[in-house]
């Protein structure tokens, strides 16, 4: 695991943007195949993305996305969705098409089906080349809550208070948030040929520190990351301060 710690979180958006300028541009023609997070960690790299594409013909055309989860009971136009989070942040703003970019389906009759299709799907598109993430105060990679088996697939699962919390500051009111996710297991994650994951801030220190230097353990999903040959932590100094 590689650690990059930035003194801000614009240096760490851009430093976040070079890894996946890199893996586009490595793909060519053929395309790169990305897995991208919503919520607020990514968005400056999403911005510095955008800005890149405007200003330095920094070109998506032929890339394949794959966003890590989904709310369950939320169609892909609804505000606070994860399908049109990655519209309005991103996908709208380059040169990539919507048929493009994949969601779990969080309008789906079957949720339990649906995770398995999607699951699926990302293995029919021959795995990621490149999974952006973020990490939650309680440690979560994707929805991966405490507790998840660290050989999970994409699933649905209920989400802990502490994350109800931590995203009720996206809806009108706490009792919006949907308790139920669709969301990549700690199996599916771990498939993808390069990991970046970035966090920011003082409420990330513990959750890095778990995720670096802890154990191994579903208690703090993101330590799951040590198992993986390729993984690029890119934190600013907030959230680099509890590690030793
Ligand atoms: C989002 C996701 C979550 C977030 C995490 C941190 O697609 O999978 O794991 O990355 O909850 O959220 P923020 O970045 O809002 O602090």
């Amino acid at each position: 695991m590689r650690v990059i710690i930035k003194k801000t979180p614009q240096d760490a958006a851009r430093t976040v943007a070079d890894q996946i300028e890199a893996v586009v541009r490595g793909a060519g023609e053929s395309g790169a195949t990305l897995g991208l997070a919503t919520g607020s960690s990514p968005v400056l790299s999403y911005t510095e993305l955008i800005r890149r594409h405007r200003e330095e013909g920094l070109s998506f055309a032929g890339t394949r996305v794959f966003m890590l989860d989904e709310y369950v009971g939320l169609d892909a136009d609804h505000p606070q969705s994860y399908a049109r989070f990655i519209r309005e942040h991103l996908t709208d703003h380059i040169d990539i098409e919507d048929s493009a970019v994949q969601s779990p389906r969080g309008d789906a009759e079957d949720p339990v089906a649906e995770a398995a299709r999607y699951d699926a799907a990302i293995g029919a598109a021959d795995g990621v080349d490149l999974q952006l993430l973020g990490i939650g105060t309680d440690g979560h990679i994707a929805f991966n809550e405490p507790g998840s088996s660290l050989a999970s697939r994409t699933r649905v699962k209920v989400l802990l208070e502490q994350t109800i919390e931590d995203n009720a500051r996206f809806f009108d009111k706490k009792e919006d948030v949907p308790v139920h996710v669709l969301t990549q297991g700690i199996g599916t994650i771990l498939e993808a040929r390069r990991i970046v994951l970035t966090a920011t801030g003082s409420n990330k220190a513990e959750a890095i520190a778990q995720c670096v230097e802890g154990s191994v353990s579903s208690r703090w999903t993101g330590s799951a990351l040590q198992m993986h040959p390729d993984v690029v932590l890119v934190i600013d100094d907030e959230a680099a301060a509890k590690l030793e």
